[in-house]
């Protein structure tokens, strides 16, 4: 049994470094495993358990207020109870839990989490790791039942990636007061608005405002979460500190012609829309191939009526661009725009343009990026400092409180898919990197 209570030094081994003792709580004996690699083999069976809470049968797909987004705050829920923690789901269906170390200040308190929902067939750790680590934290600062100055609250998002509403960070914009009510008549493909997606999964939209966190009451919000992407793996390092998230701006182009058959139509006699999709998308990607640092994506494609003896009628892209540097992402975007706009009027189609989303490129806390780079480096390990392709809730809740983010290995580079990896010994690294830098800044409070 270790011998909690006693803030000394405890004996961690850095499963990725020759072993270094960090502070946090005395452990005279640490059994065969550390604390640390123990809690780390539960968030990696969690995530397990998690990854199978889908709405599609064979492969991982968590939606906003979803049948399955029920059974993840069920087993979510009983985690965090477990760990001692209050639970309660907002009216934007966050799941948060609540810790009160001793002599801590309720009204106060550091924000460890990130989103519960997941893209279509998506990878296990996406969003959930940070969910899972947060829980694990406060039972590492449990067992230690060591005071510190606030609160410690674990959040589950309720939606982040904008599947089911073509809307993202639903979840983190009610806690910063910027969901506005006409985001809520927004609807789905079923015709299901927002509000009634919540009132249907228990959530009182009417208490949306309550949602607000009041300012200041958030010390810290720290986001755990794999990287999505090579650089970590091609440094041979573990964990990341990310410094900026790139803006990103999300929308879709719509072009249309009269359509008909396609038996009888002459070629010369055709405005058929998806040839133009298709130049227009080859365009997106040669753009972005040669401005440095720009990524551009469209990602999904439809065709209406969709049938293969029909010219289309309607053609409608997606496009995903982002950028570390606002102005070069927004005159990419334009310039698409224009091409976009050239080639309808040249094929005699209709054009329409819908914006999604937009948000700009956002800095992480100076003072917490130090403060977690310095908590990475006495777990012997060199703090990568990198710039997040990826959008997170981060971007939004930086807005409003300090934020950082702990970046996580990707192994194989690979996200949004169901190859997404971690390593267990890279989780037990983060949460030993987390527990340290609570007690760092807890100790400047
Ligand atoms: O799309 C993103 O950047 C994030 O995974 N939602
Ligand atoms: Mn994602
Ligand atoms: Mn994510």
């Amino acid at each position: 049994m270790l011998n909690f209570g006693k803030p000394l030094v405890v004996t961690i081994i850095c499963s990725h470094r020759p072993h270094t003792p960090i502070i946090g709580f005395e452990s005279p004996v640490v059994n065969e495993r550390s604390l640390s690699q123990r809690l780390a083999a539960d968030v990696m069976q969690r995530c397990d358990d998690l990854g199978r809470c889908s709405d599609e049968p064979g492969r991982l797909t968590r939606t906003f207020c979803s049948a399955a987004m029920r059974d993840a705050h069920r087993l979510v829920t009983g985690w965090m109870e477990a760990a001692g923690m209050s639970v309660r789901v907002d009216a934007a269906g966050n799941l948060i839990g609540a810790y009160l170390p001793p002599g801590s200040n309720p009204q106060r308190r550091v924000l460890i989490g990130s989103h519960l929902d997941t893209v279509a067939d998506a990878g296990r750790y996406d969003g959930i790791l940070g969910v899972i680590m947060g829980i694990a934290v406060v039972e590492a600062l449990r067992e230690s039942n060591q005071s510190l100055p606030w609160a410690i609250e674990v959040i589950g998002f309720s939606e982040e990636e904008g599947v089911r509403f073509r809307t993202p960070f639903i979840g983190s914009r009610a806690l910063t007061g910027t969901l506005d009510a006409g985001m809520l008549t927004l609807c789905d493909d079923n015709g299901v608005s927002i509000s009634q997606a919540l009132d249907h999964f228990g959530c009182d939209t009417q208490a949306i405002d309550e949602c607000r966190a009041t300012p200041g009451s958030i010390v810290a919000y720290l986001e755990p979460h794999i990287e999505q992407g090579p650089l970590l793996e091609s440094l041979d390092e573990p964990l990341g500190v990310v410094t900026a998230i790139a803006g990103q701006t999300r929308l879709t182009v719509e072009w249309a012609g009269e359509g008909g058959h396609a038996g009888t139509a002459p070629m010369n006699l055709r405005n058929d829309p998806l040839p133009i999709a298709g130049r227009w998308a080859v365009a997106v990607e040669e753009a972005a191939r040669s401005t440095p640092g720009l990524v551009a994506t469209v990602g999904r494609l439809s065709v209406d009526p969709n049938v293969p003896n029909c010219i289309p009628r309607c053609v409608t892209a997606s496009l995903d661009v982002r950028h570390q540097e606002d102005a070069v992402r927004i005159a990419a975007v334009e310039k698409l725009l224009t091409l976009a706009d050239e080639l309808a009027r040249g094929a005699n189609l209709a054009m329409r343009i819908e914006r999604q989303h937009e948000h700009s490129a956002v800095a992480m806390d100076a003072r917490l990026v130090e403060g977690l780079a310095k908590s990475v480096a006495n777990c012997s390990v060199a703090p990568q400092r990198m710039v997040s392709g990826a959008g997170h809730d981060a971007g939004v809740i930086a807005t409003v409180a300090p934020t950082a983010m702990l970046f996580l290995r990707s192994p194989g580079g690979v996200s949004h898919h169901p190859a997404e990896a971690v390593q267990e010994s890279d989780v037990a690294l983060g949460l030993e990197v987390l527990v340290h830098f609570i007690h760092a800044l807890a100790s400047e409070a």
